[in-house]
């Protein structure tokens, strides 16, 4: 990597010269209690605590080489004028291609920094921002100034923050309105914006929103004066990046006390001259906050001078560090061991940031989908193993009784919202999710009590799949399902998930697969909602349905005799009673709009008893016949799955006359839910290497060519090709079909997947993203949506779970390794450090031989240098060994592998 960023230490902190030089670079700061910013190699992006009340104006991807909004702190040197240790001078900016000017970036967890270096001026920045841990919503900054010269330097420092305070939905609309309802205390030590109201004409509301700015010297003394009318700040035909203030050094007129109302703000707190003798520094702390009262702003106050910034910093590093800590790998290529850490953060940014709210992430007004709710589940399982079991046992009560799910997911767990806008919309994958994750945490704790606790249904207008209205629905009701008596319907955890996977069975189109509805995982096939159909999903749920009778079968052995399900629910496992013809898609659909005209509006409240085999034999009859339809009737000749049936009821893939059409997502799940025969996943796989393999970058894409807009399938095919969900190298599916190709016992192939997006988003002078994987990849290898992403939960579990092998089973760990040779170190040794039964465990694989994946099997397991029973391609360690270790320690499980 000639020109890219390299790490500095074991702990994945990097550093990037010259970042200037790149565009579209962005880095988060954020802390759980919502504070969620970005910021760029000139300190522009943007800071917000939601939709609303976003502090810094709104920024897209777009907008980050425009520099208005941004963060800024100016020197003023007498005699030689004005100078930004952001960069972001109309000067600077001119002059960002040349070398004039030493630039890097570091970045580590969770902190930024920035360094400018002026030769002639003889002065270094250095700019650390974070945001601390704790409940208060502030981004701390800290400028330190040192004299790289040879003679004392003389200068005037002023902090620039335009303060935007307001809604992202003012960017344009009633942007000079919103201005206007601007009321702004100037501070001794900077602004507080608490606007009138909150502007929305649907109904204006008082507003209790401070934006605050505050500014101090590292001795926590106070600024010398305070701009805050931003125009004045500016001057008559002077700009943010050209600040007549500052350019013609201009004293200020505001005064603490003063109130500013209806103008625009900046956040401008101008320091006392200095004068730093050679090779000395001075440091300044800005503090941006969101605040509700003055007591937090008080709070915030608190963090400004240098021994407090310091203080905070090491706190907030010791956090991430302490919920990144839990899983680490060491493979035999270190870079890559950094790199997984910035992978390991990413599903705890999109639990605060949403899928809204950093550059690429123009869409959307916080929060995450259901998918993604299940999605991050899977890597928050392992790294927040406490909160796993309450954070699912929410989640399900976003269940409604058809099957289906409330869509709209408010910020506090298991908070879901009635839809508003009238957008009534099904994605057909949504209820195969929680079952997968569902499966994730039982095999990771033994916990099978957690399927018997009771939970509700989400209730709201929506019937029949969003096909139909509840007329008798009032939102007076409330949001949960009730019984006729008026009584709060509650169901096991274990219903639910009958529930959801039983009406998908049911819910087939023509051909016999599961109806495609308003899209699936791949949200952008959203024209087919009459005739489309699905086969990638029927995959999952074939899967889903013989897990769930594996899983019953497990829990009859345990005792579990009879399983509750509402009375309603019961003609869902037709074979207990009169059984449905499986090969006939009408009696399908009529057995489920039965149930949903018994379930319209109210249940019963009654219960049936079903034993549990029973349902179990049930559930593989269904399971069964999904498969056996997908792998004799949607295989196609060429040697792969059709994954699809479009609007005008065609299969979506096969060769014709514009040649291959085929999509990766048709493969996946087939390969993963073994519903693909070991020969067809030998021939899908050779299919997926021929057709959809970038040649030049060497990534898995979505999907082939079509050269159609295919109006009949959905907006991605609107989508210029190789971008986003129109056959990009789209992290996300390729990540799952490598965990479909490790689960096949394909270690060369999976490695080659993920592995190969390894490679391509640490390959910089292309993908232009700091460490870590993004969304997807565009023709040119660019790395787009950064962060916020399902495959980085997905690349975790692979590795951790795959790649290493170390998985539950029920409560039990099993160790299955897949690493290839090339992945052990010089010793031959592999390991990864994790957490299982509550203790800290550093798994460490010994090839001596540097054998290959396939060529080794287990010859031996030591705990902590005691043998434990057990060889083969897989050992499993009871959960009693591991829980009763010590806690307090960590411990060392040492697997030996030879030639099978
Ligand atoms: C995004 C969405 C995800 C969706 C996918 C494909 O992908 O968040 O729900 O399934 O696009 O349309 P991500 O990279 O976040 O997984």
């Amino acid at each position: 990597m000639k020109n890219g960023w390299k790490f500095t230490d074991d702990a994945g902190s990097f550093a990037l010269e010259n970042p200037q030089q790149s565009s579209a670079l962005y880095f988060p700061l954020a802390n759980e209690a919502g504070m969620m910013a970005s910021i760029t190699p000139t300190l522009a992006g943007d800071s917000k605590t939601g939709q609303n009340s976003f502090l810094l104006q709104p920024v897209s991807a777009e907008d980050l080489e425009g520099i208005k909004g941004g963060r800024n702190f100016w020197v003023h040197v007498p005699g030689k004028g004005a100078w930004s240790a952001a960069g972001s001078s109309a000067a600077q900016q001119a002059q960002r291609f040349d070398q004039d000017e030493a630039v890097r970036v570091e970045g580590g967890f969770l902190w930024h920094r920035l360094t400018r270096e002026s030769a002639a001026l003889g002065l270094r920045a250095q700019t650390t921002s974070f945001v601390p841990d704790g409940q208060t919503k502030m981004e701390l900054m800290r400028v330190r100034l040192t004299n790289t010269g040879a003679t004392p330097l003389t200068y005037t420092a002023t902090a620039a923050i335009p303060v935007y305070g307001r809604s992202a939905d003012n960017v344009r609309d009633h942007r000079h309105v919103t201005g206007l309802l601007g009321r702004t205390r100037v501070l001794p030590d900077g602004v507080d914006l608490c606007p009138a109201m909150t502007f929305d004409e649907r109904g204006h509301r008082p507003n209790a929103v401070h934006y605050v700015v505050l500014g101090a010297e590292g001795d926590g003394a106070l600024p010398s004066g305070i701009f805050a009318d931003k125009e004045d700040f500016i001057g008559e035909g002077g700009s943010m990046e050209w600040p007549r203030a500052v350019v013609e050094s201009r004293v200020s007129t505001d005064r603490p006390g003063d109130a500013i109302d209806g103008f625009e703000i900046v956040g401008a707190p101008r320091f006392a001259e200095k004068t730093l003798q050679p090779g000395q520094s001075a440091d300044y702390i800005v503090a941006m906050v969101v605040a509700a009262s003055d007591q937090e702003i008080g709070l915030a106050r608190q963090a400004l001078s240098a021994a407090s910034f310091q203080r905070l910093f090491e706190q907030s590093q010791a956090f991430w560090a302490a919920k990144l800590g839990r899983i680490a790998f060491h493979s035999g290529d270190t870079q890559f061991n950094r790199w997984m850490r910035w992978i390991t953060l990413q599903p705890v940014l999109r639990r605060i940031y949403g899928c809204s709210f950093l550059p690429h992430h123009d869409y959307g007004k916080g929060g995450r989908g259901w998918r993604d709710l299940w999605q991050d589940c899977l890597a928050l399982l392992l790294l927040e193993p406490q909160s796993a079991r309450g954070l699912l046992w929410n989640n399900f009560g976003g269940v409604r009784i058809d099957g289906t799910n409330a869509t709209i997911i408010g910020s506090q767990p298991g908070e879901f919202i009635a839809d508003r806008n009238n957008i009534s919309r099904v994605w057909s994958d949504h209820g195969a999710w929680p079952l997968f994750t569902t499966l994730l945490y039982l095999d990771n704790t033994g916990d099978t009590g957690f399927l018997f606790e009771k939970q509700t249904y989400f209730k709201d207008r929506l019937a029949l799949r969003a096909k139909a209205q509840d007329e008798l629905w009032t939102p007076e009701q409330g949001n949960r399902v009730l019984t006729d008596g008026g009584a709060v319907y509650e169901g096991t955890v274990l219903e639910h998930l009958l529930l959801q996977n039983a009406t998908a069975f049911f819910h087939v189109g023509e051909h016999g697969n599961i109806c495609l509805e308003n899209a699936d995982w791949n949200d952008a096939l959203d024209m087919a909602p009459d005739r489309g159909e699905t086969v990638a999903f029927t995959a999952f749920y074939a899967g889903n349905l013989l897990s769930l009778a594996a899983l019953l079968r497990t829990l009859a052995g345990r005792g579990v005799a009879c399983v509750e399900v509402a009375q309603e629910m019961a003609s869902l496992f037709d074979t207990l009673g009169e059984s449905v013809d499986y090969a006939s898609p009408a009696a399908k659909r009529q057995r489920l709009a039965a149930y949903y005209d018994a379930t319209r509006h109210v249940l019963s409240g009654r219960k049936a008893l079903l034993d549990t085999l029973w349902l179990a034999a049930d559930l593989e009859k269904k399971g069964d016949q999904l498969s056996e339809h997908i792998r004799t009737r949607e295989w196609l000749p060429g040697g792969w799955f059709n994954g699809y049936y479009d609007n005008a009821g065609a299969p979506l893939e096969g060769t014709g006359a514009d040649g291959v059409r085929m999509t990766l997502t048709g493969q996946v799940f087939a390969l993963m839910m073994d519903v693909a025969s070991d020969e067809q996943v030998a021939l899908a796989a050779d299919s997926v290497r021929t057709h959809l393999r970038d040649p030049k970058l060497g990534g898995y894409r979505l999907n082939t060519n079509f050269h159609e807009v295919k109006l009949d399938m959905g907006r991605c095919f609107g989508f210029a090709y190789g971008h986003k969900e129109n056959g990009a190298i789209f992290s996300h599916m390729a990540v799952m079909y490598a965990s479909a190709l490790y689960r096949r016992g394909r270690a060369a192939d999976g490695w080659d997947v993920v592995g190969g997006l390894y490679a391509l988003s640490a390959d910089f002078e292309k993908a232009r993203i700091y460490p870590g994987i993004p969304e997807y990849f565009n023709p040119k290898g660019r790395g787009l949506y950064h962060y916020l992403t399902g495959s980085a939960s997905w690349y975790l579990l692979v590795l951790h779970n795959d790649v290493f092998g170390v998985r539950g089973r029920m409560g039990d760990l099993e160790l299955r390794p897949q690493l290839l040779a090339a992945q052990f170190d010089a010793n031959g040794v592999a390991a990864v450090d994790t957490v299982f039964a509550g203790r800290a465990l550093r798994v460490e694989y010994r090839n001596p031989r540097v054998l290959e994946a396939g060529q080794y099997t287990i010859a031996g397991v030591l705990l902590d240098g005691m043998p434990l029973p057990g060889t083969g391609p897989a050992v499993c360690i009871d959960r009693h060994v591991l829980s009763s270790l010590d806690e307090a320690q960590p411990h060392t499980i040492s697997v030996e592998l030879s030639e099978k």
